[in-house]
């Protein structure tokens, strides 16, 4: 048995997310943990909300609400949605845990005992009247490209150039609107990633089994221009994990808080103790620490390109830079970007589908399915509600859905519900048994190696067979003459529903379940060869004509949805 360490990328807290996003992360995740699961192997899935920075600040207060009140309400919004899209994680933390906020101050010790972390003194705008430092963001003012009045510190939304805050005229707090501002110095620390640089590129040279995407961005970093720079991990917040040296005061660093950036990867650690503080204890360092029997644990990451440079180069520079056995990741796959309907996706706009929108629609196993075969995974993808409409249509309803129907709707008509006993295969099943074997290998070797659209293609073709075995062995037909043939043929699409349940359940498993509920099949095994899996189902075993697995998309509905989301989210 294998031991699998699981993670997607942490969504951030701010809002529900789109379709993009999950694509991207959390849903390829998923499909590999229940892969692994089927595979009876051991696995440890995580996921958390990404709640600090100054997003959540903002949004909680367009929200007009405490930042913490704003993050609990919506951690528990993000995770019941999860849970309707069927995302099968152990824990879904969050990064403003106790736990993580004990694991990041003692990560921060570890740096400065290793004197890998500097102190920087820098210039930043003050507001007299917040009492506080105000990030670029907060600071408003008039462009002075454009003269728009609503441009931001650190870039004009109307124009699109790039600002600082000292270039706005008349800038004012964004929090309370005054301009009683002040730029005055203030310390922050910064990490000296520089000074890790040959460790980094090393350890990533050593990955030589990663996709080009992941590999080509982490060495861009490594090499370009001035090389990997130090990097700021505090920021002037009240919201956030305070700065601290381990257990102890970082003098000077009163009323600051550690970067976004440096504690949201180090949730992936924290997770496991939520996950195991949930659990009455679990042990969960044997998933984290390599001298407590993690050494034998495969870690792979999920994420977006955009998260890449994070995960290759910062996140290492902590877990290298604090000198302890910390498990380091062994896979990262990565994804490109969804597009929605000829231009992008996007939060901010409210443009695109969002996770909420999608179940209010249809089923997880609808999206699931597109989204997942249709991933950006070798470049950026597009979502069209034609292609949405096609996909569904012709693989879900068409191929698997009517399979099952037919099968089972026959059965029941000719010989009752329950599978018939029947003849020996002759040529034609053993022609479909060789092909769906060595399907079935190629399958499990595209899930292993996490080739999403190369594994749904393979399971499309897999579907397909049957089907076609079907239209070819005509049981409806063959009954006339020679029932006993007939009832074999009929056994044997029994015996495939139930071999398209184990396959398909890591992309569908609501339908994956219908269909063992069908044929009561308690748990199903991963099929070790075709030829055993299509014998499996006993003669003589009831079964229960399942309800139609997926509806098609009609072309109003289709036109309804376009209309309906072509405005974009309030
Ligand atoms: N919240 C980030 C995003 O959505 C991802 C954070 S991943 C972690 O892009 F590594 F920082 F945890
Ligand atoms: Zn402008």
């Amino acid at each position: 048995m294998q031991r699998h360490l699981i993670t997607s990328a942490i969504p951030y807290i701010n809002g529900i997310k789109h379709l993009g996003n999950l694509v991207g992360s959390q849903l390829p995740a998923d499909l590999y943990a229940r892969y692994q699961r089927a595979r009876g192997n051991e696995v440890l899935f995580l996921c958390a909300t990404d709640e600090h920075g100054t997003p959540a600040e903002l949004a909680a207060a367009k929200a007009g609400k405490p930042v913490a009140e704003y993050c609990a309400e919506m951690h528990k919004i993000q995770a019941e949605i999860a849970k309707g899209f069927r995302l099968s994680f152990d824990h879904f933390g969050r990064s403003s845990s106790p736990q993580n906020h004990a694991l990041t101050q003692h990560f921060a010790g570890r740096l400065a005992d290793a004197d890998l972390i500097r102190e920087v003194t820098e210039k930043q705008v003050y507001s007299n009247a917040d009492g506080r430092f105000l990030p670029d963001r907060y600071i408003e003012g008039t462009c002075p490209n454009c003269g728009y009045d609503k441009a931001r510190g650190d870039q004009c939304e109307n124009c699109t150039k790039q600002l600082d805050p000292t270039d706005l005229i008349e800038p004012r707090s964004a929090v309370s609107g005054s301009t009683d501002l002040e730029v005055r110095e203030t310390k922050h620390l910064y990490l000296r990633q520089s000074a890790l640089k040959d460790d980094l590129n090393a350890w990533i040279d050593s990955k030589t089994d990663w996709p080009l995407l992941t590999t080509s961005i982490a060495k861009k970093w490594l090499h370009d221009g001035d090389g990997l720079q130090d990097r700021g991990i505090t920021r002037d917040l009240d919201w956030g994990i305070p700065v601290r040296r381990g257990d102890a005061d970082w003098p000077g660093m009163e009323g600051k808080v550690f970067y976004v950036w440096f504690d949201a990867p180090i949730e992936y650690i924290a997770c496991a103790g939520e996950w195991s503080d949930a659990h009455g204890g679990a042990d969960w360092e044997r998933w984290w620490r390599t001298d407590k029997g993690a050494d034998d644990v495969r870690y792979t990451q999920f994420m977006g390109k955009d998260n890449v440079p994070f995960h290759t180069l910062s996140f290492p520079a902590t877990i290298l830079g604090s000198g302890e056995p910390w498990k380091m990741v062994d896979h990262l796959k990565s994804f490109n970007y969804l597009n929605y309907d000829g231009g992008q996706f996007s939060t901010s706009q409210g443009r695109g589908v969002f996770m909420d929108q999608a179940l209010e629609i249809l089923p997880a196993d609808y999206w699931r399915w597109w989204l997942l075969s249709n991933c950006p995974e070798t470049s950026d993808s597009e979502f069209t509600w034609e292609l949405f409409q096609q996909g569904v249509n012709k693989d879900l309803a068409d191929v698997l859905g009517n399979f099952v129907s037919r099968v089972t709707k026959f059965c029941r008509s000719k010989f009752g519900e329950i599978v018939p006993k029947g003849g020996v295969y002759g040529d034609r099943e053993e022609t479909l048994i060789a092909e769906l074997d060595a399907r079935l290998t190629r399958y499990a070797r595209m899930m292993d190696a996490m080739e999403v659209r190369k594994s749904a293609q393979e399971l499309r073709a897999i579907w397909v067979a049957g089907n076609e075995y079907l239209q070819a062995a005509a049981p409806w037909a063959t009954i006339k003459e020679d029932p006993e043939t007939a009832a074999m043929q009929i056994r044997l699409g029994l015996n495939l529903i139930s071999f398209y349940a184990t396959l398909s359940a890591p992309f569908i498993p609501d339908a994956a379940q219908k269909m063992n509920t069908a044929l009561q099949i308690e748990k199903a095994q991963w099929p070790s060869n075709a030829s055993d899996a299509l014998d499996s189902l006993p003669a003589g075993q009831s079964f229960a004509v399942p309800e139609n697995l997926f509806a098609k998309i009609s072309d109003e509905d289709r036109k309804d949805w376009q209309d309906r989301f072509a405005g974009g989210r309030a």
